[in-house]
């Protein structure tokens, strides 16, 4: 049986593909549970320091949820429609949108409704200069179901998104850049070269302070100013024990590259952090001089 999603490991990032290319890439039920089940297995592998989602074909990264398979559920009801397809696709978009390690979408082609969806979660985006984007939902008479109504107003401001949510216009690249959907447009050769090369850039970084990064942002992004200084706060005390920090401090100070432990380990002693860190394998060759 053919993929639902593919999956490859690139010098440790996974390159997660939507694999049916035949239905726009279309997200129906199973492909989003392998997805899902992929994130796990990624989440907890510490070969893999970030992931590449992408759309397999020519066409498409992905033209939103099957509606063929959806409109299955919403016959049989409410509650099964509300079970199988609303609380799955947002349990993806929140996980993408939470990930401990850094999601990047390199946008390949269309992305509408669902599509769109993953790209306003996950925390990076790249679009091809042959991407699309449209929030087709209201064409249907349904209101977006992954997340399509609370994230992009929070991304682009309120009356951009409902301009977008309430035409179903489809909006070009240069727009999502604007809108802050997305962080850069490429020519579409360079997509992948350009996801792959943002992804060693975060890379080259302590994987304890990504994750850390990721977590204060996600997690404080829709709280008050005062709780998610909070967030950050807690953070940061999170970090400060580890042997990563020391290792930041103490290399920037001496005029050294930085070698990073990349765990949690927590170091008691201060005088023990460099030695520690020290002594570990390198994960991360560092091409440039430490900066502050
Ligand atoms: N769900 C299920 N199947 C889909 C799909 C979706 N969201 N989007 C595309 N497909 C399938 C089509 O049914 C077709 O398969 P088939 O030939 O077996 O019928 C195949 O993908 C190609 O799509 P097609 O519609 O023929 O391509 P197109 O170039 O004429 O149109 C779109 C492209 C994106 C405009 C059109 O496919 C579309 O409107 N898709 C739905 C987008 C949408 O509303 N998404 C949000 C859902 S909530």
């Amino acid at each position: 049986m053919t993929e639902l999603v593919l999956s490859e490991t690139r010098e440790r990032v996974a390159v997660l593909t939507l694999n049916r290319p035949d239905k726009l890439n279309a997200l129906n039920y199973a492909l989003i549970d392998r997805l899902l089940a992929l994130l796990d297995l990624i989440e907890t592998d510490d070969g893999v320091r970030a992931v590449i989602l992408t759309g397999a074909g020519e066409r498409a990264f992905s033209a939103g949820a099957d509606i063929r398979e959806f409109s299955l559920s919403v016959a049989e009801g409410t509650d099964v429609a509300l079970r199988d397809f609303v609380t799955r696709g947002q349990r993806l978009t929140a996980r993408l949108e939470a990930f401990r390690k850094p999601v990047i979408a390199a946008v390949n082609g269309l992305a509408f409704g669902g599509g769109c969806e993953i790209a306003e979660a996950v925390p990076l985006a790249i679009a091809s200069d042959r991407a699309l984007f449209a929030k087709p939902e209201i064409k249907l008479a349904m209101p977006p179901t992954f997340g399509g109504t609370q994230r992009l107003p929070r991304l682009a401001g309120r009356k951009r998104a409902l301009e977008l949510l309430l035409t179903g216009d489809a909006f070009s690249p240069a727009r999502a850049l604007e809108l802050g959907l997305v962080n850069q447009v490429v020519p579409h050769g360079q997509l992948m070269p350009a996801a792959l090369d943002l992804a060693r850039r975060i890379a080259s970084h302590s994987q304890a302070v990504v994750t850390s990064i990721l977590a204060a942002v996600a997690r404080g992004l829709n709280q008050t100013i005062a709780e998610g200084l909070l967030v950050e706060a807690e953070q940061f005390a999170r970090m400060a024990p580890t042997a990563d920090l020391g290792e930041g401090l103490a290399a920037w100070l001496g005029r050294q590259r930085p070698t990073w432990d990349g765990s949690w380990t927590h170091i008691t002693r201060p005088d023990e952090t460099r030695r520690v860190a020290r002594g570990r394998d390198s994960l991360t060759p560092q091409k440039s001089k430490p900066n502050g």
